[in-house]
């Protein structure tokens, strides 16, 4: 087989900025996941691919939130920010970059865009007439009102829409309207704001949509999804308005130049240039540059992952404002569906609002990962995630397919053959088979239609249990004189498997990780697909991936709902404890810590929560250490586990001996929390210092 010359693409990837007043929940996640596995993908094909996100900051809801809470807006995104990373990592999702648009790049690409709108004449100044809170002395958001459904009569009702008809209006259609944040009733009041003339840009919107851009490859990406199309051209030819970009003082923002800090820019005006914000960061971090992916020239592909509903803002809003403001314009505007539980709409009461980090407290990322990856096409589709079905499907596909070819060969190879793989295989057929899926896999990722993908992998798994199967190694085993042949089942079953785990890598990064060290190779890529692993040595095998048990989804399932319960209004506490005074690096000096190798560990007659630990730290001679983590620990679990102490602590003379420094352990504000004790990567010796 030939292929085709590889061409290396310059590409830019990104998912829509999360809000920054509230957590991270499924419907986010099953965007992350979506981009991140078409990133990790391109990323093994070998190409240069980055991926950048950040948390979107500005706007009213923000700000009152922080005066609730009584902090700075900035405190209160600088939190969020943390919290969203925190959340987003625990599903791997592997950005280059995670930053926010309350950022000096954002500040000075948002200003530089107005004024090249402004210069281009893209910009108008009209009255318009808003509600308005006179005791808070501020203008109100549709979602700051509430009153009686014009339609249906339905008391505390926002300003756009009633959730007991499904009825749309304007706030000033509300009966008996008041403000949502100081109850007071609101009055009509002028303010001049600032509009980008979209009405001027129907043609270049209309060519724009329907356009496609050639890629480095020769290939032609359309620029939007047939539905997005279709869906956009309706709006075009329904007739564009201006769109209003400008919100008064007070408002959590970036003042507009040349407006006395009394108007500031809309939220979703700098938003997106949010995504060039994060990656002008990460050039600025990594040498990259920004003008070959941002200017008018580029050669470089940039893709925005989105939700359906924010399609009017990316793929008629965005292109023009960085048409008009001499930026280049996306490649692909990726849109999905939303997320449903059991065949509903996500329901807080149900407890199907499922937030990120209640999830990855009951269940690991990778199960949720492959089900999303196995049911999410290139369609913008809602994607259900149907409980029973997500246990069934991610036990029977993973453990029960996938991680059972390795469970079923490898104990064989360590046993019999010293850990060792054939050195040549009599037959290939089988493999071939799978070594040519390689392409026809990838251009299912490429496409972003990953349940082919995986649909293709898992039938490749099929094929491999059935080899399996028929040449039965556990009875070769028994046999006198079939020692090669077992050799070569087990070596062929391994061999299955690890190319399985390639075409699942973007999919499975950290299962991928174990499985290569258990293979005893580098990194997987994906041009490993072509080489077999012969006469190589492996380590023992160790447990992969475990089933779900359904009761983990009930214990999910039931804290999300307590969590949900809780009054709405209630600020958010703080969830870390405030850092202590600053100190300088010579104050920190001082403090001697080092590795050191748990040489035993154990309980101490009489005492309720120390532990005894011999630690080595490289002096030659063994120290003691009465550690508080009794509770928290196994004892026997720790022998042989690196930690970290500080080792020019003043011995301390306690009721069971003399205490010789102290082990480092992280712990929360409350004590249920949980104590966990440091541990160093791999590689690190007993005596070396941290610093
Ligand atoms: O809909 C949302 O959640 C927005 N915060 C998305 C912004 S995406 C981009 F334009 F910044
Ligand atoms: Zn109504």
């Amino acid at each position: 087989m030939t292929s085709a010359p590889f061409t290396k693409r310059k590409i830019l990837v990104t998912s829509a900025l999360p809000y920054a007043n509230g957590p991270i929940h499924l419907g986010h996640i099953l965007e992350h996941i979506q981009t991140d596995i078409w990133v990790r993908f391109q990323k093994m094909r070998g190409h240069d691919c980055h991926y950048v996100c950040a948390d979107d900051t500005h706007g009213t809801p923000v700000m009152l939130r922080a005066e609730k809470e009584g902090i700075t807006p900035d405190e209160l995104v600088a939190r969020m920010q943390q919290e969203h990373l925190r959340d987003f990592q625990g599903f791997l999702i592997g950005y280059d970059n995670y930053y926010t648009t309350n950022s000096p790049e954002n500040k000075t690409l948002s200003e530089g865009i107005y004024n090249a709108l402004k210069a281009n004449g893209k910009i108008a100044v009209r009255t318009i007439s808003q509600l308005y809170d006179p005791e808070k002395n501020m203008f109100l958001p549709d979602r700051f009102v509430k009153g009686e459904c014009p339609k249906c009569g339905a008391k505390d009702q926002y300003g756009d829409s009633c959730e007991s008809c499904g009825a749309t209006y304007s706030p000033t259609e509300l009966k008996y309207p008041y403000s949502a944040v100081s109850g007071a009733t609101p009055v009509m009041r002028d303010s001049e704001h600032y509009f980008f003339k979209l009405g001027e840009c129907a043609d270049f919107l209309k060519d724009w949509t329907r356009g496609e851009s050639t890629l480095a490859d020769g290939r032609k990406q359309v620029h939007l999804q047939t539905e997005s199309l279709n869906k956009m051209n309706e709006w075009i030819e329904g007739g564009l308005a201006d769109w209003d970009i400008s919100r008064d003082a007070p408002y959590f923002g970036f003042p507009i130049p040349g407006t006395n800090g009394e108007k500031f820019f809309y939220v979703w005006l700098d938003a997106p240039i949010g995504y060039m914000a994060s990656f002008m960061n990460l050039c600025e971090r990594s040498g990259l540059d920004f003008n070959s992916y941002f200017g008018k020239d580029s050669d470089a592909e940039l893709y925005h992952f989105i939700g359906k509903d924010i399609l009017y803002f990316h793929a008629l809003f965005w292109p023009a404002t960085l048409h008009f403001s001499g930026y280049r314009t996306p490649t692909g505007v990726f849109a999905h569906g939303f997320v449903t539980v059991d065949g509903h709409k996500m329901s807080k009461s149900r407890g199907t609002f499922i937030n990120a980090e209640v999830y990855l407290k009951h269940l690991s990322p990778e199960y949720l990962r492959y089900y999303f990856a196995a049911k999410l096409n290139n369609r913008i589709e809602d994607i259900d995630l149907s409980l029973d079905d997500f246990v069934a499907r991610v036990n029977s596909d993973l453990v029960g397919k996938f991680i059972n070819i390795a469970s079923r060969a490898a104990g064989f190879i360590s046993k019999r053959f010293d850990g060792k793989l054939a050195s040549a295989l009599n037959d290939t057929s089988l493999l071939d088979k799978l070594q040519s899926a390689a392409e026809e896999i990838a251009s299912h990722y490429e496409s972003r239609d990953y349940a082919k993908a995986t649909r293709d992998i898992m039938a490749l798994a099929d094929l491999a249990n059935q080899f399996v199967d028929e040449r039965k190694p556990w009875d070769l085993a028994k046999q006198e004189g079939a020692e090669a042949e077992l050799h070569q089942v087990c070596t062929t079953a391994l061999n299955l498997f690890r190319l399985i785990a390639i075409y699942l890598k973007p999919v499975l990064p950290t299962l991928a990780e174990r499985i290569a060290s258990f293979l005893n190779v580098p990194e997987l890529a994906w041009q490993d697909s072509q080489q077999l692993l012969l006469g190589h040595q492996i380590q023992p095998y160790q447990h992969l991936m475990t089933r779900i048990d359904k009761k983990q989804i009930d214990s999910m399932i039931e804290e999300n709902k307590q969590g949900m319960e809780a009054p709405a209004a209630a600020p958010a506490a703080p969830t870390v404890e405030p850092l202590a005074d600053t100190v300088t690096i010579d104050d920190f000096a001082k403090v001697d810590l080092r590795i050191a190798l748990i040489v035993n560990a154990e309980h101490v007659d009489g005492a309720a929560k120390l532990l005894k630990l011999t630690l080595d730290v490289g002096e030659g001679k063994h120290r003691t250490v009465f550690s508080g983590i009794k509770a928290w620990y196994d004892p026997a679990k720790l022998v042989g586990k690196h930690t970290v102490m500080i080792a020019n602590l003043a011995p301390r003379k306690m009721k069971f001996g003399l205490s010789e420094g102290m082990v480092l352990a992280a712990s929360g504000t409350e004590d249920n929390g949980g104590v966990f004790l440091m541990e160093p990567h791999e590689g690190a010796k007993p005596g070396m210092r941290i610093r």
